[in-house]
């Protein structure tokens, strides 16, 4: 067993972690306070290849490996969460279905804008009767000549409020289920019918917008269908397989960051003349803390080292993404409870690594999803 990087894998995680030290770090509290959109950070990081780390060169990408794309969000999330998952998106839920469904045309034209980081891209499935029954979809595209025209809303779309380009999960036709879905690129800014809706107002991630997608009489080019009709629900779950390594690492990003703040806090803070690092109830927090993050990061390589070696990696993405947005959910509480009453005040980022912590439980579908997904593989039925 061979847990050391290549050379490649640690020249990407030591530059994104340098990139994401220097220029992410220090403005995470502003991005949070302003809900500002990051669009310098996003720029920088397609001139690295951050935003299709895993797509090929050729399509503007970094041509690199699920692992290294693990180590990226890490290093990303634990800088800025909200930077963490605009990064997932475009890698995972824009990049992936493209690059693995689309065609020679469709790779060309839609992912080096993304991938390269001159736009955003974001994927819109969730609406408000389809959530954990990703099949319930009521967004219509019906086939007029060469073209759909689509109507229907979308809800909690991130990046919704500033993606050029979308992969839409619509239905030919509700009653057929599942069976009805497919996937669309959509080129938002240039489809009449089209308009972004209501913006959340959320509890963390604040610098990523989360937004409704509105369409009404839109039309999209039949050539923009990926695969064929009666294919999309597949692509989309094996796409969210692939997203729910980029969330994993995201939250484990969130983890981290809450035990290098309350480790460092633990040694600063004096309480009954002694820093409150050398009392045991503090230890044995970090201590849980940082084996629990360890065990998260395991998980999360073996499900991204699957992928990469082309193995059914459905289960151990369910389990890394599950096991490390709650692990990072109990480091970034723990982490207020050392930090006391400055860890509930927005002095130190204890308080918003706990906001930002609680979403990675709930999208890419939820924790309960997740533990679906892993007992029905467990039990042979599926
Ligand atoms: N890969 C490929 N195919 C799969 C699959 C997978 N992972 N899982 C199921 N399938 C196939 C099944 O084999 C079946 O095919 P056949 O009919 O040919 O046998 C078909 O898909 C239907 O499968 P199910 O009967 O299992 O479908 P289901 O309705 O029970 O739903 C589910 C399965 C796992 C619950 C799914 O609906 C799900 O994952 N829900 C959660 C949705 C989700 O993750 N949403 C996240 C939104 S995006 C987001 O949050 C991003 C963000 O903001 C950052």
């Amino acid at each position: 067993m061979n847990f050391g990087l290549t050379e490649e894998q640690q020249m990407v995680k030591d530059q994104v972690t340098k990139f994401a030290e220097a220029r992410i770090k220090p403005i995470a509290a502003e991005l949070d306070k302003t809900h500002r959109h990051p669009e310098e950070i996003c720029r920088a990081l397609g001139e690295m290849g951050i935003m299709g780390v895993s797509i090929p060169t050729e399509y503007g990408g970094a041509g690199m490996d699920t692992v290294t794309y693990v180590h990226a969000m890490i290093a990303i999330s634990k800088a800025c969460a909200s930077c963490g998952v605009i990064v997932s998106v475009n890698n995972s839920l824009y990049g992936f279905p493209i690059d693995s469904f689309g065609t020679e045309a469709q790779k060309k034209k839609f992912l080096p804008p993304v991938a390269g980081g001159k736009v955003e891209g974001c994927y819109a499935l969730t609406e408000a009767g389809a959530g954990s029954d990703a099949g319930a979809l009521a967004c219509r595209a019906t086939l007029k000549g060469d073209k759909y025209v689509l109507n229907g809303v979308k809800r909690f779309i991130t990046n919704g409020n500033v993606a050029r380009y979308c992969v839409l999960a619509c239905t030919t036709d509700p009653a057929q289920g599942y069976k009805g879905v497919i996937n669309l690129i959509v080129d938002l800014k240039n489809t009449k019918g089209f308009s972004v809706g209501k913006i959340e107002e959320k509890m963390g991630i604040l610098a990523s917008g989360t937004a409704e997608l509105v369409f009404e009489d839109a039309e999209v080019p039949a050539e923009n269908l990926l695969g064929k009709v009666g294919q999309g629900f597949k692509q989309m779950l094996m796409g969210l397989d692939c997203g729910r390594i980029g969330i994993g690492s995201q939250a484990l990003g969130i983890g981290r960051a809450a035990l290098e703040d309350a480790l460092q806090y633990s040694k600063e803070r004096v309480q009954f003349g002694k820093p409150i690092s050398t009392f045991q109830a503090v230890q044995f927090k970090l201590a849980d803390m940082a084996t629990e993050l360890d065990a998260a990061e395991l998980l999360l390589l073996k499900a991204a080292w699957m992928e990469d070696n082309h193995m059914d990696y459905e289960k151990e993405s369910a389990m890394a993404k599950m096991y490390a947005s709650d692990v990072a959910m109990k480091a970034a509480i723990e982490g207020v409870q050392i930090f006391g009453g400055y860890g509930y005040c927005k002095e130190y980022p204890a308080e918003r690594h706990m906001r930002d912590a609680k979403i990675c439980q709930i999208y890419e579908g939820t924790n309960e999803i997740q533990r679906m997904v892993i007992a029905r593989k467990l039990l042979g039925a599926r």
